[in-house]
């Protein structure tokens, strides 16, 4: 069954219109739900104003009113603003609504609590690319979640991008990896530009040549099916310029460096939804 037919005649609820609300609606609308079968509601009222331009959108006068509208409740605020978005939707939700979080770090445990009642409830670790519908998500169904329901969860989040469901306990790592991961990517074009830049290069063309070669790579893993280290050997030449690079890269020990982070990054994840 298509995306499209799973979510058909579903009313959706998005609150918080922000960076990610805004992607997700947009992949929606674009993907597999009509318009008028979705509410959003955001404090910035600025923020509906501009999402209302997607399509016929109803913008909600309260939380609570776009909990009552939606058969699916999507929490796209600030952790830190979750618990009270919870505490005042927590009477409009219908026995059988399906309600997923996308708050980093915060678990299903806490937000069962918030809710102070039964709720079928879905954890979500997007990522940013979500904003272009190249996102990566991964989802853990809590303790009342039906297998309609994580069909239902799946074809929300496949209209941003890739899904996969995991464990919960696994989602701290899931955070470090393609949460934190877009970052890593990032900073790897920019030291690629400040180099290009110290040897005499002027900054948009090596911008130009980074930006490119970074969404070229991607597109080519995107595509294949291959490992990283047989597209390695498809580019660098034995004697070549990329094994030169390359054998820097590893004797100064980009590995562990990588490795490292990723552990930094997973550490942290889990301070923050102890
Ligand atoms: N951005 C990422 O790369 C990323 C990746 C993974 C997960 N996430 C998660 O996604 C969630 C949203 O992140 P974001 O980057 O989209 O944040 P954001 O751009 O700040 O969006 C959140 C929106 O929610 C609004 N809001 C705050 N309290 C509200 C309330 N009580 N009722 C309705 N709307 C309210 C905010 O309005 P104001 O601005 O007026 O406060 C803002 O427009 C976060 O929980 C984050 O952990 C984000």
């Amino acid at each position: 069954m298509s995306a499209k037919q799973v979510l058909s005649g579903l009313r959706i609820g998005v609150i918080g219109v922000g960076n990610m609300g805004q992607a997700l609606v947009h992949g929606l609308v674009e993907k597999s739900v009509y318009p008028q079968n979705i509410s959003v509601f955001d404090l910035d009222k600025k923020k509906i104003t501009e999402i209302k331009k997607e399509g016929r959108i109803k913008g909600a006068a309260s939380t609570r009113q776009c909990a009552s509208l939606s058969d699916v409740v999507i929490l796209a605020v600030k952790p830190q603003g979750l618990q009270p978005v919870i505490e005042e939707i927590a009477s409009s939700i219908e026995p059988g609504t399906l309600v997923i979080s996308i708050a980093a770090g915060v678990t299903l445990k806490k937000i069962e609590t918030y809710f102070k009642k039964q709720v079928s409830l879905v954890r979500v670790m997007p990522n940013m690319p979500a904003l272009v519908g190249s996102g990566m998500s991964a989802y853990s169904p809590g303790r009342h979640v039906s297998e309609k329901h994580k069909k239902i969860a799946e074809a929300i989040l496949s209209s941003f991008g890739e899904v996969v469901l995991v464990p919960e306990k696994l989602l701290d790592l899931v955070t470090a990896v393609s949460g934190s991961g877009p970052a890593y990517y990032f900073l790897l074009t920019e030291k690629l530009i400040e180099a290009a830049y110290e040897m005499g290069m002027k900054v948009d063309v090596a911008k130009r040549l980074a930006y490119q070669t970074a969404f070229g790579s991607g597109k080519v893993l995107a595509g294949t099916s291959e490992d990283p280290e047989d597209l390695i050997a498809k580019v660098a030449s034995k004697g070549g310029t990329t094994e030169a690079a390359l054998k820097v890269f590893q004797k100064q020990g980009l590995g562990k460096i990588v490795h490292d982070a990723v552990k930094a990054a997973y550490k942290r994840s889990k301070e923050l939804s102890r």
